[in-house]
């Protein structure tokens, strides 16, 4: 299927690595001029050099998705590169601490044990890191009467996750927002979507993956007769479909992309 993409340009956000990368390669393969955003400038740049070198249009573009004037100096970036952005997939949404370090420190913490600077983090990232990134770009989308808002949630947020309380409660938020901001664009041909993956093999959540064992794959309907769990090109494949020409008629939906492992109606 032509995905009828080509010659867009698609800025995603948290995307110098893990999924985001992914969905970037996916998204190059079918001739999207992609911008990288990452927090990490070297992580941002570096991705975008794999695209080039594989004869793709990619630029690196560092910025911070929790504050407004960062992100609209990307998309000003992105817009004299490129042109303007018809794409944007918001990806970003585990806290990084440094390069070095990608603590997720919200994460994996029981409520009762949790306090607000952890609440805030989580906020600040997922909440207004969808906030600021859509509303930096859904004015010129609006205008040119074509545009694709993609947000990678979580099925935390759709079935709710023990020891990952404010990050289901950000992400179930992300599904409101997108709702609702479908339905104020739908008329100017814009569409706003999500994607939900369960646990998605990548270096954030590799370690921990590897820490719970096989155990971890009988909550997958699939996991065990692909003898896999959730890959990155799962979730670049249904993001990459949602932010095409094909999806024309989708929007404010949730799509899982998650093995089986929730099955919401
Ligand atoms: N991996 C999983 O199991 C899983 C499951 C469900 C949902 N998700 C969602 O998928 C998305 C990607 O997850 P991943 O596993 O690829 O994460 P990851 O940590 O591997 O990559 C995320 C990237 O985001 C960047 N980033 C962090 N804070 C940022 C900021 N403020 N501004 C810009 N960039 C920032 C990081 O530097 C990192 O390179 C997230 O929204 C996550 O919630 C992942």
């Amino acid at each position: 299927m032509d995905l009828g993409i080509e010659g867009r340009v698609a800025l995603v956000t948290g995307a110098g690595r893990g999924i985001g990368r992914e969905i970037c390669l996916t998204l190059a393969a079918e001739g999207v001029r992609i911008a990288v955003n990452d927090l990490f400038q070297d992580r941002a740049d570096e991705a975008a050099a794999e695209m080039r070198d594989e004869g793709h249009e990619a630029i690196g573009v560092a910025a911070d998705v929790t504050d407004f004037e960062s992100i609209r100096g990307a998309v000003e970036v992105v817009t004299k590169e490129f042109g303007a952005v018809d794409i944007l997939v918001n990806n970003a949404g585990i806290p990084a601490a440094t390069a070095g370090q990608d603590a997720l420190p919200s994460m994996g913490t029981l409520f009762a044990a949790s306090d607000r600077e952890q609440w805030d983090r989580t906020m600040e990232l997922i909440s207004y890191g969808v906030l600021n990134c859509s509303r930096a770009v859904i004015e010129g989308m609006s205008e040119r009467r074509w545009g694709r808002i993609v947000s990678i949630i979580s099925d935390a947020g759709r079935v709710g996750e023990p020891r990952l309380v404010p990050y289901s409660m950000a992400k179930a938020g992300v599904i409101g927002f997108s709702k609702a901001l479908a339905k104020e664009v739908g008329r100017f041909c814009v569409t706003v979507n999500c994607v939900s993956p369960a646990t998605t093999v990548t270096d954030a959540t590799r370690e921990w993956i590897e820490a719970e064992g096989e155990q971890i794959m009988r909550a997958y309907p699939l996991g065990r007769g692909l003898q896999r769990l959730g890959q990155p090109s799962d979730i670049a494949n249904a993001a990459a479909f949602l932010a095409s020409e094909r999806a024309e008629w989708i929007t404010g939906q949730v799509l899982s992309v998650n093995g089986g492992y929730s099955m919401v109606g």
